[in-house]
């Protein structure tokens, strides 16, 4: 069977990084991958569940589909992802264009799922939690990633119900692959040339396989001569345990950008959002990390205006954002989500949710503005990516994740180059390539 499968992603990068697996999974059904969505066989929608009206979005997109084959033959339509396990089998009796739906934890069922449809026309709902077939399915087809940065998932769901959330229920409870497992899979990368690992949980640091964290993953990762950075997200603040922080002190691939999500300043909404963990445990954690590194900094996600908040507790939010001087940083306004224990809370005001939405928003840009523009004339390392789109530079990331384009060449891509910055806007840096290594590394 030579057929033509095409993915559109939504979501997190652990829905990226489901992408690509399903990619490797259909190629042993004769599935190639197209970038044209017009001319697929199969189409194949990888949702998220997390803010506003996802699930209608998702109906919206297939009506698109709809369109576009009105007179060719029609795709097999999958959904898949978090907005796949929420809705199951209702997708299909709503919209009966779709096909398959398969949650997450049921990527393993895919070939057979679609093997089944072709030959019976069944459609088929696969929305069973069952994390530990997946991945040891998962653990025997190769992870076909070549890009100089790619993502390895190490551990999925979560047992930690914040109020507002539906990760618990959309990924199913905290699940860490086995260590042998993972670090084949980072061989597997090794091997393909990748040069830079992110190591990916919906709580990554709440990683455990019997006596492994994942202080203890990085640090064997980064035993891999080839790799030349380790980075690792998304963090909860309670799992940020001594033997991670401690890992700081002897890592040399580690990256010194820490994104670790704190969702609000004020200990009352953390304690009214189930967060677990107080400002002060917080920035305990801040303190202990700059003073092993000074060179660390923190990004975050912040959610703005969840139910409850008022002008002294968005002030907290406020006043620790300059505290910290967070970087490359998230912020959304609350968004109640179906089956939450916050679904049905009372809501602030839309106008007073926009004026500090708009707030918090400015001052996060002014702080990567600032910390760009501290940069210039300065030398950076900066890990090479990929051409720019008209293949006249290069692009790649400095050690803090922000996006450097300068004037390199084709086989500068996959190395660690040294880059005096020149200009810089809010997200992204501009620079030339230093060839006398004489010049201080920032
Ligand atoms: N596990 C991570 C943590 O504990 O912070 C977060 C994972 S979640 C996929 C990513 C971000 O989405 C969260 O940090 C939060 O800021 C945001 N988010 C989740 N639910 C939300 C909601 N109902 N409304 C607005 N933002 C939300
Ligand atoms: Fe969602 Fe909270 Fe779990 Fe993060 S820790 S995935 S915000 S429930
Ligand atoms: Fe979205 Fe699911 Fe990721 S809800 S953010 S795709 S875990």
């Amino acid at each position: 069977m030579s057929q033509k499968i095409f993915i559109k992603t939504f979501g997190c990068q652990m829905n990226e990084y489901d992408s690509n697996r399903i990619f490797d999974i259909v190629k042993k059904i004769g599935f190639q991958k197209t970038e044209n969505y017009e001319d697929a066989n199969c189409y194949l929608l990888n949702t998220c569940h997390i803010r506003d009206k996802a699930k209608e979005k998702v109906y919206h997109e297939i009506g698109r589909v709809k369109k576009i084959y009105r007179t060719k033959q029609k795709p097999i339509v999958i959904i898949t992802g978090c907005v796949a396990q929420a809705e199951n089998e209702e997708m299909i009796r709503r919209e009966p264009y779709i096909d398959l739906v398969i949650g997450p934890q049921s990527y393993h069922k895919i070939n057979n799922s679609i093997l089944n449809h072709i030959e019976k026309r069944k459609k088929i709902d696969e929305t069973e939690f069952d994390t530990d077939n997946k991945f040891n399915y998962l653990s025997k087809i190769k992870n076909y990633s070549s890009k100089v940065s790619s993502f390895l998932t190490i551990q999925e769901g979560c047992d930690k119900f914040c109020n507002f959330c539906v990760v618990p229920y959309t990924r199913g409870p905290e699940y860490s692959r086995p260590f042998i497992q993972i670090v084949n899979e980072a061989k597997n990368l090794v091997d393909n040339g990748v040069k830079e690992i992110i190591l990916l949980g919906q709580n990554v640091n709440a990683y455990k396989s019997g006596n492994k964290r994942l202080s203890n993953l990085i640090l064997e990762i980064e035993k891999f001569p080839e790799i030349e950075r380790v980075r690792y997200t998304t963090s909860h603040p309670k799992d940020m345990t001594s033997d991670l922080i401690d890992i700081y002190k002897e890592t040399k691939k580690l990256m010194p950008l820490v994104h670790l999500p704190i969702q609000s300043g004020s200990n009352k909404i953390l304690n009214l959002m189930n967060r677990k963990h107080t400002v002060n445990e917080y920035l305990k954690v801040f303190d202990k990390l700059i003073e092993i590194n000074p060179k660390i900094m923190f990004s975050s996600d912040f959610i703005i205006g969840y139910p409850g908040e008022e002008e002294s507790d968005f002030r907290d939010t406020f006043d620790l954002i300059n505290k910290i001087n967070f970087i490359n940083s998230y912020s959304f306004i609350f968004s109640p989500r179906p089956g939450t224990q916050a679904e049905n809370l009372r809501l602030i005001d839309k106008k007073i949710l926009s004026k500090r939405l708009e707030m918090v928003q400015n001052k996060l840009f002014e702080n990567q503005i600032n910390m760009n523009s501290s940069l210039e004339n300065k030398v950076l390392n900066v890990l090479v990516e990929n051409l720019t789109k008209d293949e006249s530079m290069v692009f790649g990331r400095s050690e803090y994740m922000t996006p450097v384009i300068f004037n390199g060449k084709k086989e500068d891509i996959g190395k660690i180059i040294p880059v005096k910055i020149k200009k810089t806007n809010r997200s992204t840096l501009f620079g030339e390539k230093v060839n006398n290594l004489d010049q201080k590394v920032a």
